[in-house]
């Protein structure tokens, strides 16, 4: 299976990268193509460096990303969400789409630890209003770039995980569990995920207070 991260090239998706590579073929998206061959040749280097082994890792510019993808991570910022999708509609339909956004305030120059949220109530709900025809699902908010680049160490995270689609969903768990230290759990359907993305400002309150790298969540009381 391919998975597209298109704005790859950036914190969250080139960490998502580095972890996903061991078990799946990576596309690193960029609005440049030249960005992401760059990108991509890095996450290669820094795996190669380390001994790990990775299935392939290719760099295209953000269209191409999408058409090659069977799942196609938006790892854009919050405010270039919808100009990215809206240019790619047509290249994702009917593809799995895993919407990453967190709607933090630093886009109208307020604080990191509060959300300015999007009319339909969550970044997921926002993307899949645009993308009507694309299967998205929502994963990873809570996760931090800082903790995902530290490939030496497993993530220490559970990542919450919804969506309208259960096969999609199912997917994309299986996607999360495959970075050591990760557990997907469903947490129902795209409009769950406004919950979601709001733990992140809190989490960015606790990383700035405590001085942490990147603090996570785990849920308790789980029978798996
Ligand atoms: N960073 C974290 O710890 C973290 C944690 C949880 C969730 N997230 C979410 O992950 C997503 C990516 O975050 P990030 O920190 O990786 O962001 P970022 O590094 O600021 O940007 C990611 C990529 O987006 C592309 N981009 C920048 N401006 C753009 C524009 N005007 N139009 C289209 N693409 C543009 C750039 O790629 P090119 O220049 O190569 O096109 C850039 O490398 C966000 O939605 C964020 O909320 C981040």
């Amino acid at each position: 299976m391919k998975i597209a991260i298109l704005g790859g090239t950036g914190d969250q998706g080139f960490g998502l990268a580095l972890r996903l590579a061991k078990k799946y073929e990576i596309i690193i998206g960029s609005r440049k193509r030249e960005k992401a061959e760059e990108s991509a040749e890095n996450i290669k280097k820094i795996l190669s460096s380390k001994g790990i082994p990775y299935r392939d890792v290719v760099g295209m510019e953000n269209r191409d990303a999408s058409q090659e993808g069977d799942i196609v991570i938006l790892s854009v910022p919050y405010q270039h969400t919808l100009s990215t999708i809206k240019d790619l509609k047509e290249e994702l339909k009917g593809k799995i789409v895993v919407s990453i956004g967190v709607p933090l305030a630093g886009v109208i120059g307020d604080k990191p630890t509060r959300v300015v949220l999007p009319p339909q109530g969550s970044v997921a709900q926002m993307v899949q209003e645009y993308l009507k025809d694309s299967k998205v699902v929502s994963a990873f908010q809570n996760v931090s770039a800082k903790v995902l680049e530290c490939i030496d160490e497993p993530v220490d995270c559970d990542i919450l995980v919804c969506g309208d689609d259960e096969e999609s969903k199912r997917k994309v768990i299986e996607v999360v569990n495959s970075i050591e230290g990760c557990r997907g759990i469903d947490c129902g359907g795209l409009e769950m995920s406004r919950y979601v993305e709001q733990i992140t400002p809190l989490l960015i309150g606790l990383n700035i207070k405590y001085k942490l790298k990147g603090s996570g969540i785990r849920i308790t009381g789980l029978r798996r």
